[in-house]
Order: C-alpha cells, then sequence, then structure tokens
C-alpha cells in the first residue's frame, strides 16, 4: 500500500493500516521541517475529535486546543452573535492549529514504525485500474524511481500526482466561486473571542483564533491581486474599515507573519476509486475555505477510507472500496452545499443591475433570517461545526 502525502489525510490513513498490520509507506514530496510546520487550518468538528479520540490520536489537540463555540456577524445592519456551541446539536470547534495536528499524527506514526519517505515526489500513478499498480518518483537525490502496491492512496491534495492520473472515467465538478481572498497570519492575540465574519460593500472580512497569540485574517480581494499588493498599513486600516473597528473596538495589530492569495473554488472528483487508486483529502474534493471544513473532510475520509481497506484486505470484502465512495461523497457534497451557502451569505453583489440588486436582497435576508430565527440559527450551528 503506498500513500501520496503526509497532510492530516495521508498521515491519519498511515497511522490506522500500520496499526492494523497493512503494511503501508507514505511517500512526500517535501521535508520534514516543511511538512511539521506549514500552517494551514485551525478548526477541528467535533466529529473530527471524536475521530481523532476513538484512534488514541488526540492527546495533543486535549491538551494544547482550546474549545470555541461562537461566531459574530457584522453587517450595516449591525452585529449579532451566534454562540453556535449551544445552538443545534451543541458541539463546538476545538482550535488547535493544523500544524501541530500533523506533527502529533507523524510523531505517533513514525513512532510506532510506520515508514514515510520524505523529499520523494510522486509524478505519476499508472495501470491504477490493474491490480498491480506503480508509482514512478523523484527521490531525494533527484533519481527516478518506481514503487509497486496493491492499492495506492492519493492523499497529495489538489494538486498533486493522484489528480494527473486519474483516469478517463473520472468526472470531475469544479466551480470557480468568483471571489478571492488574501489570507494573513499575524502576531496578535484575537481581537474577540469569536470567528468575525464582516459582510462589507467594500468586501468581506474575517477574524479567526489560531492560537493567544496568532490571528488568521482574511480580506476578499480582486481576483488576480498580487500578495504584496497591500502594506500591513493598507492591509489593518482595511481590516479596521470591514470590521468596523470605529463602532465595535480597535484590533490587536501585530507583525504579518504570511500572506497568500487564495480563489475560492470547489473542485471534487467522482467517483473517489479508481481500481486501485484510491482518493482522499483535497485530492478527492476541494472545498473553499468559507466554512473550514478541509481539514475535517480529510480526517474523516481518512478513516472511512481506513476501515474499507482494512474490511477489503484484512476480511476480503471485495465491495467496501466502492461502499467508501460512496459514502465519502455524500458527506463531502453536504459540506459543499453549506460552504456554497456561506459563500452566498459573506460577499456582497457588487454592481447596481437587477440581478447584483436582487441577489444582494437575498444576502440581507438570509442573514436577518439568521439574527432572528431559532431554527435558522440550529440548522446553521449543525452545519457550521457538523460534516
Ligand atoms: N508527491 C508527494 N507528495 C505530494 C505531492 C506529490 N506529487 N503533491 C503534494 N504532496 C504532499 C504535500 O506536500 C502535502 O504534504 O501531499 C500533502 C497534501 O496535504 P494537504 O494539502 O494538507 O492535503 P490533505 O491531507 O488532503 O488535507 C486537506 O487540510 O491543509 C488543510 O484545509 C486544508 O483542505 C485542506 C486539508
Amino acid at each position: 500500500m503506498v500513500i501520496l502525502g503526509a497532510g492530516p489525510a495521508g498521515l491519519l490513513l498511515g497511522n490506522l493500516l500500520h496499526r492494523n498490520g497493512i503494511d503501508c509507506a507514505v511517500l512526500e514530496r517535501a521535508d520534514r521541517m516543511h511538512v511539521q510546520t506549514r500552517a494551514r487550518a485551525g478548526f477541528l468538528a467535533a466529529e473530527t475529535v471524536r475521530t481523532l479520540d476513538r484512534h488514541g490520536l488526540a492527546e495533543g489537540l486535549h491538551r494544547r486546543g482550546r474549545r470555541h463555540g461562537s461566531c459574530e456577524f457584522r453587517t450595516d445592519d449591525g452585529r449579532f452573535r451566534l454562540d453556535y456551541g449551544s445552538l443545534g446539536r451543541g458541539e463546538q470547534h476545538t482550535v488547535y492549529p493544523q500544524q501541530d495536528l500533523v506533527t502529533d499524527l507523524l510523531t505517533q506514526y513514525l513512532d510506532a514504525g510506520g515508514r514515510i519517505h520524505f523529499e520523494t515526489e510522486a509524478l505519476a500513478v499508472l495501470d491504477a485500474s490493474g491490480p498491480r499498480p506503480s508509482v514512478t518518483v523523484r527521490g531525494a537525490d533527484g533519481r527516478p524511481g518506481r514503487w509497486r502496491a496493491g492499492y495506492v492512496a492519493g492523499c497529495d491534495g489538489r494538486h498533486g500526482a493522484t489528480r494527473r492520473s486519474l483516469p478517463p472515467g473520472a468526472v470531475r465538478h469544479h466551480r470557480d466561486h468568483g471571489v478571492s481572498w488574501l489570507g494573513l497570519l499575524v502576531e496578535a492575540p484575537p481581537s474577540l473571542d469569536a470567528v468575525g465574519y464582516a459582510v462589507h460593500d467594500r468586501g468581506f472580512a474575517g477574524h479567526m483564533a489560531r492560537t493567544p497569540e496568532i490571528t488568521r485574517y482574511y480580506l476578499q480581494c480582486e481576483r488576480g491581486t498580487p500578495a504584496d499588493a497591500w502594506s500591513e498599513e493598507q492591509i489593518w486600516d482595511e481590516l479596521d474599515l470591514r470590521m468596523r473597528a470605529g463602532d465595535y473596538g480597535p484590533l490587536n495589530r501585530g507583525r504579518i507573519l504570511q500572506r497568500a492569495v487564495v480563489d475560492l473554488e470547489s473542485d471534487v472528483v467522482e467517483p473517489l476509486r479508481h481500481g486501485s487508486l484510491l482518493l482522499a483529502g483535497d485530492a478527492a474534493g476541494l472545498i473553499s475555505p468559507s466554512a473550514a471544513k478541509g481539514a475535517n473532510l480529510a480526517v474523516l475520509e481518512a478513516e472511512l477510507l481506513a476501515r474499507a481497506l482494512i474490511d477489503d484486505l484484512a476480511h476480503g470484502d471485495g465491495d467496501a472500496l466502492s461502499r467508501y465512495s460512496a459514502r465519502a461523497l455524500a458527506r463531502i457534497w453536504r459540506a459543499q452545499e453549506f460552504s456554497q451557502w456561506m459563500i452566498r451569505l459573506l460577499h456582497s453583489s457588487p454592481g447596481s443591475d437587477g440581478e447584483s440588486l436582487f441577489r444582494d436582497s437575498l444576502r440581507r435576508s438570509r442573514i436577518e433570517s439568521l439574527r432572528t430565527s431559532r431554527t435558522h440559527q440550529d440548522w446553521f450551528a449543525e452545519n457550521y461545526v457538523g460534516l
């Protein structure tokens, strides 16, 4: 069994297969330091925590993670707060930086004797439709190589070798949401004890805690904006404006540690099984960061895939892997639908044409319904934290 990629999906899958006696090796193109320090997501859903708990992989997040259950919407019509942790199923997020989760999973995998090859880039998956697929690689020494396996698990993200090796039968559902965000990692304590969503005519702004000292901000920007287009001063002034700091208090400023522009897109492959090639995580389906679902879906899919591979390899259940694809896709599409709803909620439609005005009126009505309807708030909480 060869697993491509040492992100949340690949590492959880490796842990679960290895401890069930299934011989596997993880091939990761980056070095160990990069894998363990790459800042990505940080909001773990309650189901994700339960999954990691179930497999004894949650010690770090229980020790250093922090429960989080509130979000605050700020619009022209004022602000309101939703304590989603006491709505819907009463579930909260656990704020735990992804690099810490990945480090925990990697450490557990290596301590258990798991095999991983860093700086080993998969180039292509060959003969995936047959019983003995192979993976061509470029090793750390730059030399070509080839891995043969019974199965290949593609957990190498949206731009990895798996996506490049999909057979003609693969169907790709893609949507460009037409919105771009400048993502910022800031060395400053969170400015509010909630996830902040600011809807403004100038564009969306978002605020998410990462640690007591680090905060993630998002600023909607024009498509094609370079990450370094704005000075730090301009960024803080724009964040103040859109978060309405004049009305609700100043933001805690600090050094901007990382900045990157992300175009909000969704990109799902169907099915997730192609012969001996299985997909999980972003390689299976990319989701926009609007509802913090990506890493949570990666964990959910990795556990589902591990169970299916164990049923197939250890118990001879020949249908398990096809069932995996159907079950994972059902959860992926549920998450995609909510993520789409969030994108429509958070972004005003520019322009004064009838279509833009109509869409913006719908958006205002949705926010007002979320502000006033307990039923709507319960639906929001269940989907926001759930999968
Ligand atoms: N060969 C080997 N490794 C590769 C290749 C390749 N050709 N291409 C990518 N990789 C590695 C990357 O270096 C990365 O370590 O695959 C890994 C993919 O990890 P993620 O992008 O984190 O993907 P995944 O595990 O699916 O988790 C997805 O987690 O990063 C968050 O929210 C984010 O939605 C995303 C979720």
